[in-house]
Order: structure tokens, then sequence, then C-alpha cells
């Protein structure tokens, strides 16, 4: 990633944009289907960098900025509950120096003198989901999860079957209103006990004992939820009619009084070293504890300086989470094993003598790439100071939370002396064929990952192939979707797209009629094999897109098809291509909207044995159709138009179809080369941002008018 410092504005904006979708994603992951796909730290890298670009360009800051949400959205399943107090998050500190920093900038805030002490609380940060009760004339009414941080999710029934959360408040000063704030959890042992009940019953099984506690308090049966053990801290409140103590410390203290549990761990502190000092035992007594932590949160404790402290964007200005690192072990390299992905990605995975990383045994570690190996990063520059990884090296592990774990350093002096530089394979060892590294054009640079170009003859990536081939913008057969694609390919039915086309007559001389497998009958049996036939002549658009060439989506078949008009001129032209040079390359690269990747892809397809192979064999069975001649005349040619709104007189894939008959180039995001925006009603965003832009934009009527029908 650049360095913030050089970006300049208009790469400012992008990015900025990029980060709001991108964690806005994630988020949705994490909260919403508890199935995060990236690291906390990464995640945290994300959102650091965004603020870090917010810091430089504060005007850029977008409506949607991540920095003005505490991130996760609210699920529709359940009622939602507005906190009459949002539920905020915390900033993070990674270091000594950063927690150093907060002290000195809450004292600066306060302008404290130095003789003043400032009691600061140090308590486990409970890796589990926040929950907020509310309590009126001590009993619990409802229970809301953090949801967006400002509407919830009313999860009442559920948290009434948790034993630590009382349902009456015992004992003093409980104010006639009061929302009691902690963490739900789930133990680890808890956690693997019911991984391994719900893998013996065929269930799918959770990542991690906080995705656990959040799926199980947003079960919509309550019994489920009952049936898991999870747990609750109390350690922060939101609405109360009146504050019954004036410290943290006393008000957690409280809560125990009333009946909650708090975390034994926690203390009061009057300066910086103690505070660091209950941090490193807290990171020593993590391994020990029953639950997971990820840190620890430090408070001021005085309530009345809190309220002067305030918040910053999302956060307290009051408080901080000081994180654990990730954890690291050293171990040694048996192996480099090279998988093949569904896309034909090689990826190199370390074999390691396993090592215990943060109470988790670890055997495999990823290697990214080639690259990687040979200790070059991504941006070309070295890392390991240079250094390659071998065979027999020892190294260091690093794991953080849930992520693969991941080869960071070599001990060069503990090198063997036979160990050899590690050649990365150019051929798929899946299949034999040619692994490559493409040029990618707009960097010049070679890509990190080396892929192999075996497309459907290559075991890892036929399957894929072949649900691309049968998917609704390719050859789009009835009754012939990935499942069947899959059954297909494990009863050898079908192997590659070309044997889709003599199924009917293969299946009549097999002694396992299809009719007679699972999932089909007589007429289920008969409807498919008349649905293949319907596909015997197709748009020669859709049998180029169906070939799944790498770079070559449905955008570039049509560009491919309008340009040659018949496959046997795209054959030909193919051919004449193959050194990247001449005259029918020069063509190739010249069609307006081909980039030079595509037509590399394009070219090594066809000069592919295997691929060439599949090609001719479908050719025996189906026909493509010349495509039609496109109007250079029509008042929309060469432009770029945006259908938004729901349309009421053309389906979306008609309107598409008819814009580019009519020459035009359709693009599903309005931006500053789009020519004209065609808005149906219920059109949101797309049509604003058209409106600002100045584009012009035209109803459904306006656009028949124009184009003349
Ligand atoms: S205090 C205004 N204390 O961390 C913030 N939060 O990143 C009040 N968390 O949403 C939160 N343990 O889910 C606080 N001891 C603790 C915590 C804790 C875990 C979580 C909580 C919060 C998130 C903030």
């Amino acid at each position: 990633m650049s360095d913030v410092k050089k970006l300049t504005r208009e790469q400012a904006e992008v990015e900025l944009e990029r980060l709001a979708t991108e964690i806005a994603e994630h988020d949705a992951r994490y909260h919403g289907e508890d199935a995060p796909t990236i690291s906390d730290a990464e995640y945290d890298a994300l959102r650091n960098r965004n603020t870090a670009i917010e810091k430089r360009f504060p005007d850029l800051v977008r409506a949607d900025s991540p920095s003005l949400s505490v991130g996760s959205i609210v699920q529709s399943k359940f009622e939602k509950i507005t906190h009459v107090v949002p539920m905020l998050s915390l900033d993070n500190a990674f270091s000594d120096e950063d927690v150093v920093d907060f002290v000195a900038r809450v004292r600066r805030f306060l302008k404290l003198e130095e003789s003043q002490v400032l009691p600061i609380t140090a308590e486990p940060k409970i890796d589990g989901l926040s929950l907020a009760l509310r309590y009126e004339a001590g009993e619990l009414v409802s229970a809301a999860t953090r949801g967006d941080g400002a509407e919830g999710e009313n999860v009442t029934a559920n948290a009434r079957t948790i034993a630590d959360i009382p349902r009456k408040l015992e004992g003093n000063d409980v104010p006639d209103v009061v929302e009691v704030r902690g963490e739900v959890y789930l133990g680890k042992q808890d956690f693997l006990d019911l991984n391994a009940r719900m893998e013996a019953e065929g269930k799918q099984t959770y990542v991690n004992p906080r995705n656990t506690a959040a799926g199980s308090l947003r079960q919509l049966d309550s019994r489920i939820t009952a049936s898991r053990p999870l747990k609750f801290f109390a350690y922060a409140w939101g609405d109360v009619s009146e504050l019954p103590r004036n410290s943290q410390m006393q008000m957690v203290e409280l809560f125990q009084e009333w009946g909650f549990k708090i975390n034994p761990l926690m203390g009061l502190f009057d300066d910086v070293d103690p505070l660091l000092d209950r941090y490193r035992l807290i990171e020593e007594q993590r391994s020990h504890l029953y639950y997971d932590i990820d840190g620890v949160v430090y408070k001021v404790d005085d309530l009345a300086l809190q309220q002067r402290l305030g918040y910053v964007s999302r956060s307290p200005r009051w408080a901080i989470a000081h994180k654990f690192p990730a954890e690291t072990a050293i171990t040694v390299l048996k192996d480099i094993e090279i998988q093949v992905g569904r896309t034909g990605a090689l990826s190199p995975v370390a074999r390691l003598e396993p090592v215990t990383v943060g109470g988790v045994v670890v055997s495999n570690a990823t290697l990214h790439n080639e690259d990687y190996i040979a200790g070059i990063g991504s941006d070309g520059e070295p890392i390991r100071n240079g250094v390659d990884l071998r065979i027999g090296d020892t190294v260091t592990v690093y794991r953080a939370g849930d992520v693969i774990p991941k080869v960071l350093d070599v001990d060069l002096s503990k090198r063997p002396a036979d160990a050899k530089p590690y050649v990365f394979p150019d051929k798929c060892p899946a299949c034999g064929s040619d692994a490559v590294r493409e040029l990618n054009e707009k960097t010049g640079k070679l890509d990190s990952t080396r892929r192999c170009t075996g497309g459907f003859i290559c075991p890892a990536q036929a399957v894929e192939g072949l649900k691309h081939f049968v998917s609704r913008n390719a050859f789009d057969i009835d009754g012939f979707g990935e499942k069947q694609a899959e059954a297909f390919y494990n009863w050898g039915m079908v192997m590659n797209p070309a044997d889709i086309f003599t199924l009917r007559e293969r299946d009549a001389r097999s002694l396992t009629r299809l009719e007679n497998r699972d999932g089909f009958g007589k007429l289920s049996a008969s409807k498919l094999f008349d649905a293949i036939d319907a596909r015997r002549e197709i748009d020669l658009h859709r049998f180029i897109f169906g070939l799944g060439i790498r770079h070559v989506g449905e955008g570039n078949g049509k560009l491919l098809a309008r340009h040659y008009q018949t496959i046997e001129a795209l054959l030909v032209a193919m051919d004449e291509a193959v050194n990247f040079e001449g005259a029918a390359w020069e063509e190739l690269v010249n069609i307006d909207g081909i980039g030079e990747t595509a037509a590399r892809a394009l070219v090594r397809f066809f000069a592919d044995t295997n691929s060439r192979k599949v090609v001719d064999a479908l050719l025996i069975n189906v026909t493509p159709r010349p495509a039609e001649q496109v109007a250079t005349e029509s008042p929309v040619a060469g432009k770029t138009v945006v259908f938004t709104g729901s349309l009421e007189q053309m389906s979306r894939d008609e309107a598409k179809a008819m814009a580019e008959r009519l020459g035009a180039k359709v693009s599903g995001s309005v931006s500053g080369k789009t020519d004209l925006v065609v808005a149906g009603p219920g059109a949101g965003s797309k049509l604003k941002k058209a409106t600002d832009l100045g584009i012009e934009t035209l109803d459904e009527d306006g656009w028949f008018d124009l184009v003349g029908r």
C-alpha cells in the first residue's frame, strides 16, 4: 500500500471510497453473518488507514465514512431498539508509547497540573459482543445488541436465557432506570465442545468463540440460545436516571452487588507504569483464562472527568483499548507444497514442524507467492532483508486471532549447509499445463501469482469452468446449474463443456441412465436434454464468454463478437497473433476496450493445445451465431449509458441488449465517463450523482423517444 503522506488528493478520494466500501463489506460479514474473512489486525489496519487519510484531507471525509460509524449492520430479523445513549467503540493502542501518549493527551485536555494524579482503570478486553440491558424499577425490560451503534437488535428473550444476566437487580442504590452494558461471551472449552457437537450432527461449525457467541445470541428460537452456555461480564452503562456512584471502579463494583459478574482482573492505578504492569500481568494470564481476550481497556476513573473529556467521532476520549500483539513461535520449515485454487492460482503452503502459537497447534502456513519465498514484497521491495526461504530453514511463525498463520522470518544462522534455493514450478502440479505470471498492464510488473493456463483440463479448475460455462450470461442451460455441474463432473459424465453436447447420445448407450440417477427422473432427464439442444445454436458473445478465458468477461465477449463477427474469423486472428506481434495482434489490442492483459490471455488460451481441443470439440456440436452488425448511426453509438431504478417497459437485460445493439456501452455505475442515465421510478444515488455531475438523464419514455421506438 502506498504511503499516506504521498497520496495526491485525487488518489485519496478514490481510496477513501474504496475503504468505505471494503470496510462496510467486512462489517457485514463480521457482524451480519458472523463470518469474517480477514483478521482483526487486518481490519484495524484498514480503519487506521482510512483515519490517516482523513486526517490529511479532512474535507474529503465521506458521509458514509467508516470513521463516523462504529461498524456492524442491523439485521432485519429482530425488532430494532434505538440506543438512548449510543454504543460506541474504542480507539486502539498498539504499543506502550501509544498508552503513554493517551495518558498525556488526556492530561493535556484536562489541563492537569503535574502534581495532580489521574486514576485510570485497567481491565481485560473481552472478545465477545456487547449487549445493553435495560432495567426499570430493577426489572430487566429489554436487551439490545450494539448494531450500528445507534440502533441494535432486540434480543431480550434470548438474553433472559443467560444465567449471568439477573432478571431483577438486588442490593442498594438501584436507579429507576439503568442500562447496564457488558460483553456476552462463550468460554473456549464450551466453544470446542459445541463445535464438536455441531460437527457430529453434520452442521456447519463456527470459527471462534466470539462468532459463536454472536450467532448464539441472535437465534430466532430462544431455546437454541438457552442451550449454549453464554456468559456475561458487566463493565459499562448507558441511559441511567441517576448515577449512583462517581467513579468507574465504584460503578462496576456496584454492578457486582446488583448481581452481575465483573472481571476479577480489573484494577485501579495512578500512573502509566502500574497500568502497563497490569497489562503485562493480564497478557501473562491470557492463555490460562477460560475465555478469549484481545487486549486491555483503560478508562479514566473519575466520571466527572469522563464527562469533560467527552467523545471524538466514534470513541470516547476517556478510554482506549491496548491490543495484544499477534503471537509468534519458532519452528522448522519442512516442505513447501503448491496448491492449485479454483481460479488456477498456484499457492505455496509451508509444511511446518508442528508448533503451538497462542494456544493453537500450527503445522501449515501461507507463503503467499513465489516472490514472498524469494524475499521480495508485493511492492517489489525486499522483505526479510531480501533473505529467501528454503526447506530446512528455522522460521518464525505468526498468528493473529483466527487468521491463517504466516511465516515471517528466517534464522540464517540455523540454515542447513545443503539448503538450496526453492525453485517455484512453472508447470501446474494438478494438470501439467504451463503456469504463468501475467504482465499487469497498469503497473508494467509481473503479477505476483502464477496461474495454471490449463482451464477445463485442469482438475482443480474444471468444475468451476463448467459452472461458469452453464451460467446465466453464458450458455444458460435450463436445469443445468452449479449443482448439476458438480454432479456430472463427479459421475465422470461431463469433464468439460464439449461433453455436455454429447450427453444425450452417450446416455442412450449407458448402463446407468441419467433418469435413474440421484436427483433425476424420466421427465427431468428428457427436459435437460431438450434444454441442451436448445443451446446448440448460441450468440457468439455468449460462446466466447462461456469459455471462461481470464480477463474476458461478458463485456469483452461482446466486443470480440462485434469485432470479429464469426468464430472462424476470431480463431484465424488468434492463430495469427500467437507470438504477440504482427497485424492480427495489433488489430486485437487496438479493439476499443480490449486491454493488453485480456489480449494476451486470449491468445494464450487459443494457443493452448488442451483448451483448443475443447473449443474444437464444442464446435462440432455447437454453432455460434454471427454477431449482429452494430448500428454506428444511432444517437447513442459510442456513448456510455447507465440504467437505474426500476424499468417498467423492459427488463434490465433487454435494456442492456438494446443499448448495446445501438452501439452504446452499458455501465453499472455513474462516473465522469457516463454520457446518459436512464432512470426509472425509485432511482436513488445514481440519479443524484448524475444530476450533480450534470449528466443528461432521461426516463424510460425519453429513452424510447431518443432511440426511436
Ligand atoms: S468499554 C464507550 N470495556 O470492545 C466504549 N468495552 O471496541 C465502552 N469490549 O463495543 C466500551 N471488553 O464490545 C469496554 N472491558 C471492556 C470491554 C469492551 C470488550 C468491547 C465492547 C466494545 C468494544 C469497543
